[in-house]
């Protein structure tokens, strides 16, 4: 298959790009879409056939449930259900956040195929503020089921480029809007009623920060769980083994932990490229890739953060090693997608 890519820089491109996009939805095609966080492979949530399409581009386990993206938010009674004892601070939330980079795990409707949530009863929902995607969304007027572009288990995409390395002629369709605006994931909750205040777990990290939800409730990371509440989670696409380079990724937790073997290569991502954060001299790095040069600014880093992963990737070294970042705000996100991603896989 051809995989084409249309530009949306122009209004008569953009035109005939969304046109193009919704007939294939409208056929049960997928269509590589751009949203705030990442690309997503979208397809009507609704068909069944659609979605697996999607499974199959990116050999994505059936285990592993898709995120369920809203025209409108208010058609989130379309596909889930709002329980009474968390439908005050739903709401609330949704206002804040709605449309953008926070998806809600709630229970799901019948309408929604179980391929879509994994045979869960619960269902993930977002609505994407990004002017292509939403305007997908809406002239389709269908809720759009989109993981993010990439083979399963692989980087993902922050530009059309990535997602065509990533999905070339497995997809018809792409539409390039550019780099991506947050160039992570979207930020996963549940949200569980509690006296005084809601619990509101964050089940992957993203760009809306714990201090972000902090005034709807209590954010509580699902790592810093007890093991047998995380159990009842049910999460199961966080793979502990994921968002990985095939290249081996080590992540530092100090720069005493490294000492290089004679004779293999190894390149550095590092945060602020800073001789004073102690890695930059711990060897004779092939590259170094810095996120944030001068003092360090964490949405910087998180938007060059999956194409600076690309990029060492591709330099054919034994290992990249990665500094570690702050664990606060966006870097709470890139620390738990390096720790995933430093998981060897099988
Ligand atoms: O920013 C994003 O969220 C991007 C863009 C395209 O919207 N999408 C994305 O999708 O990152 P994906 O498939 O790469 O990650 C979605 C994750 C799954 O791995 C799974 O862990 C979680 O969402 N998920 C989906 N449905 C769930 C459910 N019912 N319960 C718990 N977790 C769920
Ligand atoms: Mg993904």
């Amino acid at each position: 298959m051809e995989t084409r890519t249309l530009p949306t820089d122009h209004p008569e491109a953009f035109r005939l790009a969304v046109d193009e996009a919704v007939r294939a939805l409208s056929a049960g095609e997928v269509v590589a879409l751009p949203t705030e966080t990442v690309y997503g492979l979208a397809a009507d949530a609704l068909n069944a056939d659609a979605v697996a399409k999607v499974f199959a581009a990116k050999e994505r386990p059936a285990f592993d449930p898709l995120i369920v993206h809203l025209p409108h938010k208010k058609d989130l009674d379309l596909v889930a259900e709002v329980p009474e004892d968390i439908a005050e601070v739903l709401k609330k939330i949704t206002e804040k956040f709605w449309p953008g980079p926070l998806t809600i795990v709630l229970p799901k409707k019948a309408v929604v195929p179980d391929l879509v949530t994994a045979g869960m009863p619960t269902v993930a929902v977002r609505a994407s503020n990004h002017l292509v995607f939403n305007r997908v969304a809406r002239s389709l007027d269908k809720p759009l089921a989109a993981p993010s572009a990439n083979r399963f288990g692989s980087i993902s995409p922050t530009s059309a480029s990535a997602v065509q390395a990533e999905l070339d002629g497995r997809i018809p369709l792409i539409l390039d809007a550019g780099a991506t605006m947050h160039g992570l994931e979207s930020t996963i909750i549940r949200i569980e009623a509690a006296k005084p205040k809601a619990r509101i777990i964050i089940l992957r990290p993203g760009p809306i920060t714990p201090d972000d939800l902090k005034p709807f409730g209590k954010p509580i990371l699902a790592r810093n769980l007890k093991p047998e509440e995380q159990e009842k989670l049910e999460a199961p696409g966080q793979l502990p083994s994921h968002y990985a380079p095939r290249t081996p990724l080590r992540l530092l937790e100090s720069p005493e932990e490294f000492t290089p073997e004679p004779g293999k290569k190894y390149a550095l991502l590092s945060y602020r490229g800073d001789p004073e954060d102690g890695y930059s001299d711990l060897a004779e790095w092939d590259h170094v890739m810095v996120l944030s040069p001068g003092k360090g600014k964490l949405p910087e880093a998180a938007v060059r953060f999956f194409f600076a992963l690309r990029e060492l990737d591709k330099l054919g070294v034994d290992e990249i090693i990665a500094e570690p970042l702050p664990e606060r705000e966006l870097g709470l996100a890139m620390m738990d997608r390096l720790r995933r991603a430093s998981v060897k896989r099988s």
